[in-house]
């Protein structure tokens, strides 16, 4: 596949801090590294607890990535990687669980048992990114090709642009994949899931840490903790034929990555 970049904004104004704003009011708000999420629009309707994910956790882990993450970030959609009510991603699922291992991965979840969010976390360095583990599968299926050739390819980007930025990086915490309850959008789950994640690598002295956003609203969220935007992509830019492969829904406008030294 021979695709296309419209190369004068692959890039754009890559060590610029990228902020959100509803309105001017809400300059204010903005995070700094210690700071504490948002106020959560809207409060969560049952306690949860933030735990870390572990072997045993691995069917409630798929399951929530099947009913949600598969058919609903931005690029699974934009291919329809679900078609069917039960059919999943073989691959992505083996992707998801290779994350457990590390123990640095965590689900939120309620009183109840129900999964309500997960951030699957790995290790990445400054000159090895995700997409050395993505490209040991032989891939069959057509479309999540696709979407893994596209985040190899920004991927890459992104640990260009970092390695420049930051030299003296080593051992970076990537997180891989993030994703919350439909019910429980909007209420500070994906922020609280990465602020802890951040702690985590604080810990375990990573020199950073790494967030690939496909999706408007997980810019916004790690925007809002403090991040800033090494590089972005946006969909439009990227072409076959003269044609967006992508072509994803309003307001997921472009891909991005954003770090934070720890
Ligand atoms: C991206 C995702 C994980 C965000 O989860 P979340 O728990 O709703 O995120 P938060 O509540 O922490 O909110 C993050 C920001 O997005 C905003 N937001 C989240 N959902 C929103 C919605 N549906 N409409 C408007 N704003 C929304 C929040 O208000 C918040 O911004 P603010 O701090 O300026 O108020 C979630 O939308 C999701 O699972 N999407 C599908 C999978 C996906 O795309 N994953 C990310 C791939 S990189």
């Amino acid at each position: 596949m021979s695709v296309y970049i419209q190369p004068s904004v692959i890039l754009v104004d890559k060590f610029k801090k990228m902020r959100f704003f509803r309105n001017e009011s809400e300059t204010e708000e903005v995070m700094s590294e210690s700071s504490t999420p948002s106020t959560p629009t809207s409060p969560a309707p049952e306690p949860y607890e933030i735990k870390t994910i572990t072997n045993a956790d691995s069917d409630a882990l798929l399951g929530h990535l099947r009913k949600f993450f598969f058919k609903d970030e931005p690029l699974n959609v934009a291919v329809q990687l679900i078609e069917y009510e039960n059919s999943t991603c073989p691959e992505l699922e083996r992707y998801s669980l290779k994350s457990i291992k590390e123990g640095t991965s965590l689900m939120a979840v309620t009183n109840t048992n129900h999964v309500i969010g997960v951030c699957l976390n790995g290790t990445i360095t400054s000159t090895i990114s995700n997409e050395a583990e993505t490209e040991e599968d032989d891939c069959e299926n057509v479309k999540f090709s696709k979407v893994r050739s596209f985040l190899n390819y920004c991927g890459k980007e992104g640990t260009k642009a970092i390695a420049q930025r930051y030299p003296d990086v080593e051992k970076i915490m990537f997180v891989k994949i993030i994703s919350t309850d439909t019910a429980w959008r909007g209420k500070g789950i994906a922020k609280e899931l990465m602020d802890r994640t951040r702690k985590i690598g604080r810990e375990r002295g990573y020199g950073l840490i790494r967030v690939d956003c496909s999706s408007y609203f997980s810019a916004r969220a790690v925007a809002r903790l403090g991040f800033e935007c090494v590089y972005e992509l946006k969909y439009k830019d990227y072409i076959e034929n003269g044609q967006p492969i992508f072509q994803t829904e309003h307001p997921h406008l472009s891909f991005t990555v954003y770090v934070q030294k720890m």
